[in-house]
This record gives structure tokens, sequence and C-alpha cells, in this order.
């Protein structure tokens, strides 16, 4: 079986065949058998289509006795039928059961839990599969629009001795004697590779300990992380807002089926253009005021803010420059008060997809900075070793793919923008 076999038609080729005898293979996506025909809705990689077997048929009886999931291949002929709910029909002529599949355990209506446990059945199913593709893309247009301007994709570690966002959420590996963390962030990685690179991003799963069982948290998640040299918090935001403009944009030019299926309307992603509005911590505080919602001057926006702040835009927004104590040690000192950073909190309560910050790349300041937040400099010492040969200014960001995959395909649950989640209680399938 080569993989450039051309026996073998895919679904999405259909329109192209009508008329002609082709060659499928897939699975049972759903069964009816009547006394003279049996029908059988055939999924791929690429689709559905309804294929017919009539009674005649030396096939019938393997037809009408298949089950949910089985995997067949089959030979028929495509007519164009209107009735049929997928606009085309097969005339099975030969069929064959490759493997069989009894009491497939999903019907319909099944509880949260249930699919959460047979995720391994559940991810053919047409939401899932839909929700792969979509994500796949979105991934392929981050990664395009970084290429297309000039930067690097660089990897970082996963072992990691130093946290970066704070020690409450790290999760600590025994690695062989020794205590090491799963990395929380690659951003100091990739504060390292700006200086032989100058824009760099990596792509690479995320840990943190999140005890907290919310519609947006996952343990293990993947973060897309961008740093940038010679770039302040301003340039820092236009980046990110022109990067998921284009994220946006390419979705509704390219998929807007897909967006369709998740019900979103294409024409709200097209309209997602630069600049998006930009809110400092300060102004928040007065929109929330204006809103009833409430918050003190120090705090960080948690989900109810977020909530009211976000649920009535159609566009993402940043809030930036927050105070010093709700943000990581890292981010450079503004004034006395405060950091000079951003968060793009996306559309419809949605909130916090990014993250982003200018960083304290003086290193008298970052030191001063460390000893306020309780960090060891030993525990740093080649991150102050990059303020110590060639400092230079720089700013990155994170993304959560997940939770921009949830926003932009408006899921109800981060869970569902991942195929294998990690939750609190969930580490298998
Ligand atoms: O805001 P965070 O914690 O920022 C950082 O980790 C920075 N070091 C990133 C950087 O500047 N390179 O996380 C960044 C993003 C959040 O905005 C959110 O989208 C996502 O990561 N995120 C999570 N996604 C799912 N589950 C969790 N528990 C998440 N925690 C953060
Ligand atoms: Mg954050």
């Amino acid at each position: 079986m080569s993989w450039k076999d051309e026996t073998f038609k895919h679904i999405s080729e259909i329109d192209k065949n009508i008329g002609k005898t082709i060659k499928l293979r897939g699975w049972v996506y759903r069964q009816r058998a009547g006394k003279n025909n049996a029908f059988i809705v055939l999924r791929d990689a690429t689709g559905h289509i309804q294929c017919v077997v009539r009674k005649e048929s030396a096939f019938f009886s393997l037809a009408s006795g298949l089950g949910i999931e089985a995997s067949i291949e089959l030979e028929g002929t495509v007519k164009k039928d209107e009735r049929a709910p997928t606009g085309y029909e097969l005339e099975i002529e030969k069929l064959k059961l490759i493997g069989e599949s009894i009491d497939f355990p999903i019907n319909k209506d099944q509880s949260t839990e249930f699919l959460m446990d047979v995720r391994h059945l559940w991810l053919r199913s047409q939401k899932m599969t839909n929700m792969l593709k979509a994500r796949n893309y979105m991934i392929g247009y981050l990664r395009e629009w970084l290429k297309n301007n000039e930067f690097w994709e660089v990897h970082a570690p996963i072992f990691t001795t130093a946290g970066c966002e704070g020690g409450s959420t790290l999760f600590p590996v025994d690695y062989f004697g020794k205590e090491v963390y799963l990395s929380q962030s690659g951003q100091m990685h990739m504060e390292i590779a700006i200086h032989s690179l100058e824009r760099v991003y990596t792509l690479t799963p995320s840990f943190r300990a999140e005890k907290s069982k919310t519609t947006r948290h996952l343990t293990e998640y993947w973060h897309l992380e961008a740093e940038e040299a010679f770039v302040d918090n301003k340039g820092n935001m236009e980046v990110e807002e022109e990067m998921i403009s284009h994220v946006c944009q390419s979705m509704a030019k390219n998929h807007s089926a897909l967006l369709k299926y998740f019900g979103r309307d294409p024409k709200e992603m097209k309209s997602i253009k630069p600049p998006f509005e930009r809110l400092s911590y300060e102004e928040m505080l007065e929109e929330l005021k204006h809103k009833g919602v409430e918050m003190t001057w120090g705090d960080d926006p948690g989900a109810p803010q977020e909530k009211a702040l976000t649920e009535d835009r159609k566009e993402p927004i940043f809030v930036y420059n927050y105070p010093r104590g709700t943000k990581a040690f890292y981010m450079k000192l503004l004034d006395e008060k405060h950091v000079a950073c951003a968060d793009m909190l996306a559309p419809e309560g949605h909130g916090e997809i990014i993250g982003g910050s200018e960083r304290e790349w003086r290193i008298d300041e970052l030191k001063q900075s460390m000893e306020t937040f309780g960090l060891k400099e030993e525990d740093y010492s080649w991150y102050l070793d990059l303020r110590r040969y060639g400092s230079i200014p720089h700013s990155g960001f994170g993304l959560g793919i997940e939770r921009t995959v949830k926003w932009i395909l408006s899921l109800d649950h981060i869970r569902d923008a991942i195929p294998f989640p990690r939750t609190l209680n969930r580490t298998s399938p």
C-alpha cells in the first residue's frame, strides 16, 4: 500500500467524478437498512457521502449488517442526488469489510464526562474532526505570518530549572535525583535566541499546575511565544494585532465552511483588523466601574472582569501597563508603579489570549526586581548574563493556542480546542 496509491479517491473529489465508477475507503458514519435498500454514510478525512446498496446486490446483506465505525472499501458509481444529505449518492457495486466494529460505544446525547472517557473514539466525530482541521489551519497561518515577517523558529526546552511565571504553578519532575520543572514558558530561552537571530518564536507545550477548574485552563497547553530585539511595548502590540488579524482574515477567506460549522459568521472574522482598541489599566478600571463590576487598583482582572470587558465587543482589545505587583519579575519598569506590558483579550467573553511585555533589559533594575520578587540570583545566572553581554531593548509575548481556537471557533470550553486535553483530573487517553 503505497502512500502515492491513486486507486482510491477521496470524498472531496466526488464532484469531479459524477457518472464515473470510483473506489473509496473509510468508516461507516451512519447506516440504515430497509427492505429494498441499505444506506451507508461513508466518511473519510475529507467529508461524507451517502452510498446505497440495492437488494439485488451480492453485498446487500454485508451492507445491512455493518456496524457504526466499521472500516470499509467500496467501488461504485457517483450520481448527483439533491435528496441525499451530501448532495451526491454513490451506488455501490463492490463492498469489502476492512475492520469490523461491533456496538460502537458512542450513541446520541452522551454526557461530556463519557465523551472525555472515550476521547480516543470521540475524536472521529464531526465536531472534533473539524476542530482539528481549523486548529491546524490557524497554526499554519500563525507560522506563515511569522515567517513572512522575518521570525526564525527556534525550539525551547521542556525540562527547566528556573520558573518564569511564579513558583505556584510549577510542575516538579524528578530528574535523576534532582528536582527540575516542566516549562511554564519558553520566553527566557527566546530571550537568549534574539541575541543571535533578533526575531524568534517557539511553539512548545507549556505546563501549569493550575488547580482551578475553569472553561479556559489546561495543565498542558500549546504556547506560541515570540521575542523581538529592538522592539518596545508599543511595537510588540503591533506585532500581535497584525498576526492575529492575519489568522482571522485567512480563516474567513479560505475556511468559511469550517467557521460556519461552528456557528461563526466568517464576516465577523473578516472585519478583525488592526489597530485593536487599547485601554490602559486605569482606563480598564474606569470602564469596569461604569459597568458596575468591582475591582481595586493593584488587582489582576479575573474571569468576571474579563467577561464584563469583552462580552459586548466584537474585536480583541489590549489592556496595557499593569501595576508592578500583578505581573512577572521580568517586565520592564515604566515608573514607580507600572510595568510596560499588554494583555490581549478576545471578544465575546473569551478573555485573555495573549500576555506580552517589554523586558527589563537593564541589569541593575532586573536584579532589583528579582529581589522584590524574592528570586535568587544564582537560579537566574544565565538570564542575568544576557544583560551583562550586549544587552538590548526587547519585547515578546505568549499566545495560548487553545484559548485562540476557543475564541475563533466560538467554543464553550477549552477542552474542545485540543485533541487530548490535560486538566485537573484528566490525563488519559
Ligand atoms: O500570560 P502568560 O502566563 O505569559 C507567559 O507565560 C509569558 N512568559 C509569555 C511570553 O511573554 N513569552 O501566558 C501566556 C498565554 C496566556 O495569555 C494564555 O493564552 C495562555 O498562555 N495560558 C493558558 N492557556 C491554557 N491553560 C492555561 N492554564 C494557561 N495559562 C496561560
Ligand atoms: Mg497572562
